[in-house]
C-alpha cells in the first residue's frame, strides 16, 4: 500500500512520516493556499491511498484571517477530494471537535449536526463538506486535544510553564479527550488499509483519548508524570478569554469508529508517558 500524506512537518504529518508506506508533502511539494496545484498533485500521484494531515490550525488567528484559513481548510480540501474521487483513490481527511458548538454533557455523535463556534471550525466543516460532495471514497476522522513531542501544543506548553512558575490558572470547564498524534497516525494507517482493501464505507469517525477530561485534570496528569511541583487552580473560561470561542463539550463517541474499523479509544494517560519519554530522550 502506498500512502501518499500531505503535511510533513505537523503533529500528526510527522507521526505518518514513521511508515514505511508514507510519502509526506511537506508546503514546498504542495502548498494548500493553491488548491489548484494541490488537486494537480492528486492528479498525478501513484498513491493507493491519501491522507491528508496539513491544515490552518491556528484558531484564534482563523477569527481574523478566514480567508485563508477557508482556502487551506475547505477549497484545497474540496479540490483534492474532487482529484482523488476522479481517479477513485480513497480520501482519508482529519478534521476536529471544533465543528460542534460544545453545548450540552453528552458526546457528540457522527450523526449530530455541527455548528461551529468559531473561523475554524466553520472551515473544517466546509472541508468535511467538500469531501462528501466530491462523491469518491473518503473517510473523515475527528480528533481533539491533539499533543506530541513535536509542534506546539498544550503539554509543551505546560512543561514550559512548569519549569518557571510554581502556581497556574487552567480552564476547567471544557472538557474532552486529549488524542496524542501517535494514536491518530496509528488510527489513520489502520483506515488506511481498510479502504485500500475495499472494506472502509465512507463516512464520518470520531476518534479521542479516553477518559474525558478538562484542561486542568490534563495539567494535572502532565505535572504528576513529570514530578512538576505546580499548584493549579481551576478556573472557568471566562477568566481565560481568547480571540475564538472554545466549546464547552468535546466529548465525542468514538463507537461507530470502533465498531467499522476496530480501532479503540487509547488511554491518553498511557499515550502521554510515552510522548514525554520521546522529549525525555530528545533532551539528553
Ligand atoms: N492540534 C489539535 O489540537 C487538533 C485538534 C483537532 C483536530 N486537529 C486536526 O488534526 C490535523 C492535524 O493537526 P496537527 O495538530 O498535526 O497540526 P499542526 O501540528 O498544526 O500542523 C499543521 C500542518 O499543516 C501544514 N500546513 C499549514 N498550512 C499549510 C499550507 N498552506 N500548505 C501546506 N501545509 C500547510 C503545516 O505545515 P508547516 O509546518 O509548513 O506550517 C503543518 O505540517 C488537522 O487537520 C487539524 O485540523 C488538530
Amino acid at each position: 500500500m502506498r500512502v501518499l500524506v500531505f503535511g510533513k512537518s505537523g503533529q500528526v504529518a510527522t507521526e505518518l512520516d514513521k511508515y514505511d508506506e508514507t510519502t509526506c508533502l511537506d508546503r514546498a511539494a504542495a502548498d494548500l493556499a493553491s488548491p489548484a496545484a494541490c488537486a494537480e498533485v492528486v492528479a498525478n500521484c501513484e498513491a493507493d491511498v491519501i491522507i491528508n494531515a496539513a491544515a490552518y490550525t491556528a484558531v484564534d488567528d482563523a477569527e481574523s484571517d478566514e480567508i485563508t484559513a477557508t482556502m487551506v481548510n475547505a477549497t484545497s480540501v474540496r479540490m483534492m477530494a474532487e482529484a482523488a474521487a476522479h481517479r477513485d483513490i480513497p480520501f482519508i481527511h482529519i478534521s476536529t471537535d471544533y465543528v460542534f458548538d460544545g453545548s450540552g454533557t453528552d458526546p457528540w455523535t457522527t450523526e449530530d449536526f455541527p455548528a461551529p463556534l468559531g473561523a475554524y471550525g466553520r472551515t473544517k466543516y466546509k472541508g468535511e463538506q467538500g469531501i462528501v460532495d466530491a462523491g469518491g471514497r473518503y473517510g473523515i476522522l475527528r480528533t481533539s486535544w491533539v499533543f506530541s513531542a513535536h509542534g506546539n501544543n498544550f503539554v509543551k506548553t505546560m512543561l514550559r510553564l512548569g519549569g518557571e512558575r510554581d502556581a497556574l490558572s487552567i480552564v476547567d470547564d471544557q472538557i474532552g479527550g486529549p488524542t496524542a498524534a501517535h494514536d491518530i497516525a496509528s488510527a489513520l494507517m489502520v483506515m488506511a488499509q481498510a479502504y485500500y482493501e475495499g472494506m472502509g464505507p465512507n463516512g464520518v469517525y470520531h476518534f479521542s483519548g479516553e477518559p474525558d477530561a478538562s484542561w486542568a485534570d490534563f495539567a494535572t496528569e502532565i505535572f504528576d508524570q513529570s514530578d512538576l511541583n505546580v499548584n493549579i487552580t481551576r478556573i472557568p473560561s471566562e477568566k481565560f478569554p481568547t480571540p475564538a470561542p472554545r466549546p464547552l463539550n468535546s466529548r465525542m463517541d468514538c463507537e461507530t469508529t470502533r465498531q467499522t474499523f476496530g480501532i479503540y479509544r487509547p488511554n491518553w494517560r498511557d499515550s502521554l508517558k510515552i510522548v514525554l519519554d520521546e522529549l525525555n530522550a530528545d533532551k539528553g
